[in-house]
């Protein structure tokens, strides 16, 4: 609820009143796409994003003994171990050589999680997912605009480009967004293993909204050819035959519904809050 006083809410998420039908307007073009990609017999229909993994490795995802209570939510009520699932992967929707600018992706699937689920299908599953990718920030502010994105880029990759030159106004044009894909783009990754991974979006967390991180704590003295195509793999292959690798998953709450706002209306002040680098 918005006032004099309190303008915001912590842990409360603003909604555009247009937002379902925007976002069903997405989803009504991904399965379009896919649909035009995988037509009648041809399987299996790859993943429209993250197509590419380079490797899908067991692990124990621990909650520590010592969290403080504002963090005991959820699945860190407790301190207890879960098995996990983690898929390291490019972002792309095609598998692309290593070497080509990309997002890459970490996502981390725990296993005999209790509890009801948020998502109606998914009500009774004992899984919990998080999705992370190597940047802090999402490039696209709100559905609305990742709808135009996505209108253009089912007019074909190429047209993507008009998304942040929308027109001959300058100042309509979409820097900040364009400053991101192409600080992600620009990335060298050497090992999958050793590089940081953030939520980018923030999630709810109890009464309130947080981010993650997860940081790398482990390096192994590998050696890759970086032109080779899928040298991450190879890079992973290396780490894990010679130590395992570890990551500290980190939790940042939100303490500010100002700076830290939850939807990013398009104005210079409000554009997301960005994790506290440890
Ligand atoms: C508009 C927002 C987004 C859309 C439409 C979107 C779309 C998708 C789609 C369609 C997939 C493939 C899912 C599958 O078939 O298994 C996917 C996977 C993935 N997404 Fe997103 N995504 C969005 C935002 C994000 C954000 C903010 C992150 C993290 C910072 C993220 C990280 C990932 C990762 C890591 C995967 C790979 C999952 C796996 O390895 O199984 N995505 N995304």
């Amino acid at each position: 609820m918005r006032n004099q006083t309190n303008p915001l809410e912590l842990g409360r998420e603003y909604i555009p009143i247009d937002e379902d039908a925007v976002i069903q307007a997405i989803e009504q073009i991904s399965l379009n796409l896919l649909k035009a990609d995988y037509p009648g017999n041809i399987r299996p229909a790859r993943r429209d994003a993250h197509a590419k993994h380079h490797g899908c490795v067991k692990a124990t995802f621990t909650v520590e003994t010592n969290l403080p209570d504002a963090f005991k939510v959820g699945i860190f009520r407790e301190p207890r171990s879960f098995p996990a699932w983690v898929r390291f992967s490019n972002g792309a929707r095609e598998p692309q050589a290593d070497a080509k600018g990309d997002t890459r992706g970490i996502a981390i699937k725990l296993l005999g999680v209790d509890g009801e689920k948020v998502l109606e299908a998914e009500k009774h599953l004992q899984t919990h997912d998080f999705t992370l990718v190597n940047h802090p920030v999402f490039a696209i502010r709100n559905a609305q605009d990742y709808l135009d994105l996505f209108k253009l880029r089912s007019k074909g990759e190429k047209q993507i480009i008009w998304f942040f030159f929308n027109g001959p106004n300058p100042l309509k044009w979409r820097l900040h967004e364009f400053g991101i894909t192409q600080a992600i783009q620009r990335k060298k990754i050497i090992n999958p293993l050793t590089i940081q991974y953030w939520s980018m979006v923030p999630y709810q967390f109890g009464s309130l909204a947080a981010k993650y991180t997860v940081k790398p704590t482990s390096n192994a003295d590998i050696s890759v050819d970086r032109t080779a195509k899928h040298y991450l793999h190879e890079a992973m292959k290396q780490h894990l035959a010679k130590q395992p690798a570890s990551f500290d998953f980190m939790v940042q709450l939100q303490t500010d519904p100002v700076k830290m706002p939850l939807k990013t209306p398009r104005s210079p002040g409000m554009r997301g809050f960005h994790l506290i680098k440890k």
